[in-house]
Parts: C-alpha cells; structure tokens; sequence
C-alpha cells in the first residue's frame, strides 16, 4: 500500500510536474512561436493571395489587406528591401499610420537633356511613341528603321512619333549626333554614359520625355534597334482595338520569373540588388507597348523603385507598385523576343521579330509590302477582279 501509495503520490507529482512542464512549455512556446505562426499564417496568405492572382505582387497583397489606403502606399520606397515582410507587419500593425513626409518626391536621378526634342508634340497628339533604344555608332540601324517601320507617315489616319534614345559615349554630344539630330529631329539624348548597365536610365528618360513634353500620346511602345516592329499590324490591328480610357501594358509576357544568380549570365542579378526569389510579372524589353498615361505614371513612381539594370524588369516593378497587370496580347505569336523565320505572310501577322540586321530589315521589308495584298486580301481580290476586270 504505502508503496503502491508512494507510487501514487509519486505519480501525482510527476502528473502535477508534467502539467506544470506543460503549462511552461506552452507558456513559452507562445512567446516563441506565436508570432512566428502568425506570421507564418500572414505570409501563407500573402503566398495565396500571390498565387490566386497573375500578378504576384507583395505590394498589391498589402494593398488589399489594408483596402482604403492605396494613396498612402504609393508613397512609400519598400519595393525591394530584404526585411520587407517585417515592415509590412510593423505597418499593418499600426493600421499604416505612418506619417507621410514625401509629399512631392523629386526625380532623384541627376541627368539632362542634351538633345530634349521638345516641341514633337506641339502640332498633333500622336497615336503612339515609338522609344527605340539605341547608341551613337548605330546610323545604319537608325537609317534602316527610318526607311522601314519606323516610318512617321506609314498609316494613314494615325499620327506616329519616332524617337531614337541615346546616352553619352564619352562626354556630350559628339557633331555627327548633332548633325542627325538636326536632319530628322528623332533623337533624345541625356548625360549618361550609354552603357548595358545604364538601360534603365535609357528607359527613364523615354518615360519622362513622354511625361513632360507628350503627355496626351495614346501608346507608347519601348523596342529596341535590332528588332523588326510591324507597325500597321501593332496598330490598326491590336492598339486600334484598345479602350483608350484603360492602363494598358502588353507585349511578351514574362510570368513569375526567378532572378539569374549565375555571375555569368547576361541578366545576371545580384542578391543584394534584388533578393526576392521572383520577380514581379513584366514583358521582354525587345518590345512592349502601353497606354500614354502610364508613361508618366512610371516615370513618377520610378522616384521610389530602387533602381536595376534589367530595364523590363524594373519597368514591371514599376507597373507593379502602380498596381497595373501585364496583359497578355490577343495571340502569343504576336510579340517575338526570338527571331521568327522569315516568311512574308507570317510577318504580315505579327508585331515583333528580334535578331534582324539592318540588311535584313531592309530585304523584309520591301518583301512584305510586296506579299501584303497577297497574306491579306487574297479572296477580296479575286472577288474585286472578277466584278471589276482589269481593262
Ligand atoms: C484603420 O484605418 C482605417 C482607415 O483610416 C480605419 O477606418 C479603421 O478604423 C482603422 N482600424 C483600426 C483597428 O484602427
Ligand atoms: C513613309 O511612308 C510613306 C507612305 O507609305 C511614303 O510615301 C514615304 O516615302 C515613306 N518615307 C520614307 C522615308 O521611307
Ligand atoms: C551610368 O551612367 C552614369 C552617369 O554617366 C555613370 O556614372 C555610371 O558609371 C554608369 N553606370 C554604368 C553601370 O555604366
Ligand atoms: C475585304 O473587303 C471589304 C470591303 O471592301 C473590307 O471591309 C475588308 O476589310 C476586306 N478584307 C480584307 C481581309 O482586306
């Protein structure tokens, strides 16, 4: 008995030492995983919120769960930085109450116009802007889209501006720059030095060019000086179809694409640039078009993005943090990162084509206003032959 008792009484106390390890354990497992599983839960669905929708936006999931306080995010620079989610905790924390001391961000980027360009869009509201990347020794390229698609007057009915961007070689603008510059008022230029690493810099400029001197443009489309652009298809057959009155942005999408960390890659990202695992959704920078608002909507938000050289990618952080969607174009052939084998017909059917040469361009080009008629109005004129034979 007094054993079996002393084993109860023993028991009893490892029962009551059990409970009270119990109570301390638990007590402690709050304080120390409480917020861990609250956070967790927040994060789990933030991650939900990112897969439900085709934009996975960190930005745009805070935007929802503090609903109301749009206007007071748009301010705010944390796009990027590593301790995000414990400063978006700390927000919602304090119902973001955080006062708002960057009333009228200034553009923190310290370049000028050498070559400003600014009365294009004095007489005529254009239609679209075409913002063509390119460098000082490329005249043939430059020459080659003037004659091609780059032409201003290539659709009747529909106002086109074409602008070369540039950036500085060594210091300025050289003479020959000037000169061109003179003989076909295309070409923007600002005091940077035109580098790969500077692309970003090259798109702001064009974005803020159309900020400040072309704000009513309908369409902007940013490409680059070895592409084939098919400017009456782009916009009699895709920008002519588009609401005027919706922020637009397509091209070829790039979905919930991860970084690059191999220092050997061309669109090699640093963890400390970009430490995020994805980035947000953007479209290839070999071409894409937008709404003219937007331009200065990217322009203005640009102020508070950390600056990266992968410019698409930086103009998707900006859409991102703007809470404007990369939309898919109507076909997936339409816009070409790659280069499509050549066909006349097939040309005649899509907006992009990337890798051609400036003999290329040339020898398409004359092709494919040769077959137009051909890829397009086959049956009107067998049609019109028939009623109307030629005399
Ligand atoms: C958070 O802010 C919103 C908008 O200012 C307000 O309506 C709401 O009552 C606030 N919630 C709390 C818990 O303070
Ligand atoms: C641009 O296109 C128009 C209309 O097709 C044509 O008359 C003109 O010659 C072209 N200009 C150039 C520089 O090719
Ligand atoms: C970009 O341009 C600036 C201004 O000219 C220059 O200081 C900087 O070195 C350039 N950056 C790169 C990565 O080329
Ligand atoms: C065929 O002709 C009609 C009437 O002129 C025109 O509306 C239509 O756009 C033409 N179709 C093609 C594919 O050119």
């Amino acid at each position: 008995m007094a054993h079996k008792k002393r084993g109860l009484t023993c028991s009893w106390l490892s029962l009551k030492l059990c409970l009270l390890t119990a109570a301390i354990c638990s007590g402690i497992s709050y304080f120390f995983f409480m917020p861990q599983t609250v956070q967790t839960s927040i994060l789990a669905t933030k991650q939900l919120i990112f897969n439900s929708q085709i934009n996975p936006s960190r930005e745009t999931s805070l935007t929802l769960e503090v609903a109301g306080e749009k206007k007071d995010l748009k301010n705010k620079g944390i796009i990027t930085t590593p301790s995000l989610h414990l400063t978006t905790l700390s927000r919602l924390k304090t119902n973001n109450t955080t006062p708002q001391n960057e009333e009228n961000p200034k553009d923190p980027l310290p370049y000028t116009f050498l070559i400003p360009e600014e009365d294009k869009c004095k007489e005529t509201t254009p239609f679209l802007v075409f913002l063509i990347c390119t460098t000082e020794n490329e005249r043939l390229k430059r020459d080659n889209i003037r004659k091609t698609w780059g032409n201003e007057s290539l659709v009747p009915g529909f106002s086109v501006v074409r602008l070369f961007m540039l950036g500085v070689q060594k210091h300025g603008s050289t003479e020959a720059i000037k000169e061109e510059s003179r003989m076909y008022r295309d070409i923007i230029q600002q005091d940077f030095q035109d580098t790969y690493h500077n692309l970003t810099l090259k798109v702001l400029m064009g974005m803020k060019w159309v900020a400040s001197y072309c704000p009513n443009a309908q369409f902007v489309m940013k490409t680059d000086s070895d592409m084939f652009v098919n400017t009456e298809y782009l916009i009699q057959k895709l920008l002519a179809t588009i609401s005027t009155s919706k922020l637009y942005f397509t091209g070829f999408p790039m979905r919930k694409y991860h970084p690059i960390r191999n220092k050997n890659s061309k669109w090699y990202m640093p963890l400390e640039v970009y430490p995020e695992s994805f980035y947000p959704d953007f479209c290839s920078g070999t071409g894409y078009v937008f709404s003219g608002r937007l331009a200065t909507m990217i322009y203005q938000v640009s102020f508070t993005v950390k600056i990266l050289h992968l410019e698409d990618v930086y103009v998707g952080l900006c859409l991102q943090k703007i809470g404007v969607k990369v939309s898919s174009p109507p076909r997936s052939t339409l816009f070409n990162p790659f280069k499509v084998p050549f066909k006349p017909c097939v040309y005649n059917k899509l907006i992009t084509s990337h890798y051609v040469s400036p003999n290329e361009l040339l020898i398409f080009w004359e092709l494919i206003q040769k077959e137009k008629h051909d890829c397009f109005q086959n049956f009107n004129n067998t049609i019109f032959s028939l009623l109307f034979p030629p005399s």
